[in-house]
């Protein structure tokens, strides 16, 4: 069998990032994650740099605004993976011109772990988000340089822990509100099985320049549904009020950041069903759980018992 690929992850210690290289540096790849000194220093990066030590993971000094540095990093690998923030995301075309550079990638991941950019109905501000993803794509694609892009859909921990409602801390036990009419379907997987499939997806052949969408079937639930399964597992039906598509439009416009960015985004997954409203074509793309079966993820239903 071929050597399991050499892996940098470039933004490793961030949200995702982390369990990227843990998931990375379990399924046996050589694991690199590149960090700034002052991370490798910080008090509120201790545990996950314990951790990536822990795991063997390799440290690379490096900057996404150094040039040299990442050219140096990807030169010792063979696929990048990144994991920068929002903040970042302007920027990643850094990343190209080091990939050119060093002329050794095999596989590219740009940060995207959200919904399908090429296929969504999104407001502002989610809509420009989303289109910076997309042009990033294009970028990637001109160059010829041979990548992968995940759609992951929602992260389960941003949902769950208090069925989308804005602020709450756990989930509602008496009312709730409900977006739009509450039947498009939305998917919501946990971190660490995102980043299992993503891994997978290295050194696979079928999702060579290929889009890997994470959307099991036993993740996928309408909000209407979702609520349903939390109120059969309290044993209690919720007071539920629904919020027009008009009154979510105007609660956006007249809401600031990150507010509007949470409502938009919901908007576009809960009310335009962009998560679920289209095919998965051989041509562009394949679900993650279909492709690894052998994958044991947490479902939905299971991820709601720690609620109760
Ligand atoms: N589907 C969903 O529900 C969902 C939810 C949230 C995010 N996302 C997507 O997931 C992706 C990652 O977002 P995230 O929230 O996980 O990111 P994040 O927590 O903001 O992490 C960003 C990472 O980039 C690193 N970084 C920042 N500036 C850097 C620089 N100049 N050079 C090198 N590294 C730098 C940070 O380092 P430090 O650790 O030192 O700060 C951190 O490791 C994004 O594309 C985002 O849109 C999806």
């Amino acid at each position: 069998m071929a050597a399991k690929s050499k892996i940098l992850v470039i933004g490793g210690t961030g949200y995702i990032g982390k369990f990227i290289v843990e998931a990375s540096a379990k399924q046996g790849h050589p694991t690199y994650a590149l960090v700034r000194e002052s991370t490798l220093s910080s008090p509120a990066k201790a545990n996950i740099i314990d951790s990536f030590r822990s795991l063997g993971v390799h440290f690379l000094h490096g900057d996404l605004h150094h040039h040299e540095s990442l050219v140096k990093a990807i030169k010792q690998v063979d696929v990048v993976i990144s994991t920068l923030g929002h903040g970042q995301l302007a920027d990643q075309g850094k990343l190209i011109a080091a990939i050119k550079e060093a002329g050794n990638v095999k596989r590219f991941f740009p940060s995207e772990f959200g919904n399908d950019v090429d296929r969504v109905h999104a407001v502002e501000p989610a809509k420009t988000a989303f289109a910076e993803k997309a042009k990033f794509r294009r970028v990637i694609e001109a160059e010829g340089i041979p990548h992968t892009f995940v759609s992951s859909n929602f992260f389960a921990g941003y949902i769950l822990p208090s069925l989308a409602q804005p602020g709450a801390t756990a989930p509602p036990r008496d009312k709730v509100v409900i977006l739009g009419d509450g039947n498009p379907k939305a998917v919501f997987t946990k971190e660490d099985d995102i980043a299992t499939f993503t891994i997978k997806a290295v050194d696979d052949p079928r999702t060579l320049n290929k889009i890997l969408y994470v959307r099991p079937s036993v993740n996928t639930y309408s909000f209407n549904d979702l609520i349903c399964l939390w109120e059969n597992k309290i044993g209690k039906t919720l007071e539920k009020t629904y919020v027009s598509e008009e009154q979510l439009l105007k609660n956006i416009a007249e809401s600031t950041p990150p507010l509007n960015v949470v409502l938009s985004i919901q908007h576009s997954a809960f009310v335009k069903g962009d998560h679920t409203n289209f095919k998965i074509e051989p041509s562009f793309g394949f679900e993650a759980s279909e492709l690894y079966p052998d994958v044991k993820y947490t479902s939905v239903d299971e991820y709601l018992n720690q609620f109760v």
